[in-house]
């Protein structure tokens, strides 16, 4: 979690340097502290929900990174295309980016500064969460993207990428500071690692600035193959100048998951085994797998989601409170959850964990192919879009908790949610009544209508005892009435700070796979599941439903 951010002093605010970012006719009197200023006061006018909202008032100022470059590798990938450039543009308008800060696109296309800059902007056009563009702000940004064609193979290429980055020190001011972007695909993160070491692009020598890399999930796939991949990183950069993304982990409302468990003081003494019956997470997509149908032959839903998502979800829901919001603090907490979930053995996994995959149907009005007729699909697949399963996890708080997760690929609807079911009342006085009231329930709901609710039972006025079980709903769009940052504009900024709670840690990573690697191998030595066994737009397997029902419980209608 990120501790709160202290508005950045003066003296490092980056919009002196920014003339075009100014407004276009200032008075001619005024200094550049002045005009920052009034930029600052025009921008606070043009959301006046910052000052009537009484639930914002008392936000703090965003920091603002040193000056640096960010070095983006695989530039011309989806990822970078979807999300980290609309990210950075994002950060970059709102002036959360330094103004000697420098892109330096890398891949292995033939670009030149200029026909790179012009082919990303079609996408953050297409894919920023604010539009139209800002222009002006775009061609600020644009004047400080540099494209780098490199082989990952060929160590020239990485020696003129080290000597560019040294003259940009001098050119843009990014003052010797390094971020890191692997947005490549997971195979070639080893070598763009080993050819890093071999230049020294890791070193923070004395004065020179500081080197951080972000790699992107999947971060190896399975316990084995992620241990060898932690060592391999970790021969050239340091644990602290690693950042792992799990994109989950910045989304506001999972952010926000902390602030309700420990900056509230009533939820505390209820979340554990005396008073909740069992937890609900579940992460159900309606898209399918988007044209990366290779990708997910190799992945499925155990490894995409639920090695990732879903533990880390779980982690965050049942962790102890940490004694700081330090990254090591709490990334602590969330290791020994991890840590304490039950091995699934053979026989666990034949009994507790439902995987499944999806044949044609319709979601949301729409006829939509089976997962086998997807493009890169093997016509016989036994990849699963769905998985779920109850977990257990062996520590004080939590003993005897099932945790129920799942996951699915073209599952009627898009929706996140957590739920703590709280145990029914010691003596149901109000059987007799009309409406017997159903057990508590708080209701985390992540996205989309990101909110809160607390379910519980109240009268019906009149003259009868007729009790029902009613919502109190906490949505944000309404009580904040402020657009939130996208999960990569939160990571990217916290990556640029040099705050790495909201990233996952070498140990929590194998942590982790320790829990879901038993399962993928079970599995292998299963007999061929019966796939397709759920229709698109259907809410998974028969069986994914008989987990949860065959212990009294169901599934929460989402
Ligand atoms: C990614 C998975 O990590 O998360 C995708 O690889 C999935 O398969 C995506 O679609 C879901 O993210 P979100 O933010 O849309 O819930």
């Amino acid at each position: 979690m990120t501790a709160p951010r202290q508005p950045k002093p003066p003296s490092r605010g980056a919009r002196a340097t920014s003339p075009g970012r100014a407004p276009a006719a200032p008075p001619p009197a005024r200094t550049a502290r002045e005009l920052r200023e009034a930029t600052v006061a025009a921008r606070r006018r043009a959301r006046p929900e910052t000052d009537t909202n009484p639930l914002r008032q008392g936000l703090r100022l965003e920091r603002v990174p040193d000056p640096c470059a960010f070095v983006l590798f695989g530039a011309t990938g989806d990822l970078a295309h979807r999300k980290v450039v609309p990210a950075l543009y994002q950060l970059w308008r709102t002036n959360l980016l330094p103004a000697e800060f420098s892109l330096v696109a890398v891949a292995r296309r033939p670009y030149t500064d200029k026909t790179f800059a012009a082919e990303v902007k079609a996408s953050v056009e297409k894919y920023s969460r604010v539009q139209p563009i800002d222009e002006e702000a775009w061609a600020e940004l644009a004047k400080r993207i540099t494209y780098q064609q490199l082989d990952f193979g060929d160590d020239d290429g990485f020696d003129r990428l080290g000597d560019r980055l040294d003259e940009l020190d001098t050119e843009r001011g990014t003052a010797g500071n390094r971020l890191f972007y692997l947005a490549t695909q997971p195979s070639q993160v080893t070598e763009i690692v080993r050819q890093m070491g071999r230049v020294g692009l890791d070193h923070e020598l004395r004065g020179s600035g500081w080197r951080r890399v972000v790699v992107e999930k999947p971060f190896g796939r399975d316990f084995e193959s992620a241990r060898h991949l932690n060592h391999e990183v970790q021969k050239v950069f340091r644990e602290s100048q690693v950042y792992r993304i799990d994109h989950y982990l910045g989304k506001e409302t999972v952010r926000n998951l902390l602030v309700f468990r420990f900056g509230n003081g009533i939820f505390e003494p209820v979340w554990n085994r005396s008073f909740v019956d069992h937890v609900q997470i579940t992460v159900a997509e309606s898209l399918g797998v988007e044209g990366r149908g290779a990708f997910y032959e190799e992945t499925g839903a155990s490894r995409d989601i639920l090695q990732n998502h879903l533990l880390q979800l779980m982690a965050l829901v049942a962790m102890e409170p940490p004694t700081s919001f330090s990254a090591d603090a709490l990334r602590d907490q969330k290791l020994q959850v991890l840590r304490a979930i039950t091995t699934p053995d053979y026989e666990s996994v034949r009994g507790n964990i439902v995987r499944g995959q999806y044949g044609g149907g319709w979601v949301q009005g729409e006829p939509v192919p089976g997962y086998r007729e997807e493009p890169e699909v093997d016509p016989e697949s036994e990849t699963e879009t769905y998985v779920a399963g109850k977990f257990t996890i062996d520590d004080w708080r939590w003993s005897g908790v099932p945790f129920y997760l799942r996951a699915g690929k073209r599952l009627p609807k898009r929706a996140t949610e957590i739920s703590i079911q709280f145990k029914e009342v010691p003596l149901r006085l109000f059987r007799d009544s009309t409406g017997d009231p159903a057990p508590n329930v708080l209701a985390m709901r992540i996205q989309p209508d990101e909110g809160i609710m607390l379910r519980f039972a109240a009268k019906v006025p009149g003259l009868g005892l007729d009790v029902r079980t009613v919502n109190m709903d906490f949505a944000y769009e309404t009580s904040f009435v402020v657009d939130s940052p996208d999960a990569y504009e939160t990571l990217i900024l916290d990556a640029l700070l040099g705050d790495a709670s909201l990233f996952t840690r070498a140990d929590e990573v194998e942590a982790a796979w320790a829990v879901v690697t038993p399962i993928i191998n079970a599995w292998a030595e299963m007999p061929p599941p019966h796939f397709p066994d759920y229709a698109a737009g259907s809410w998974g397997p028969e069986e994914g439903d008989a987990l949860i029902e065959r212990e009294g419980r169901r599934w929460r209608r989402i």
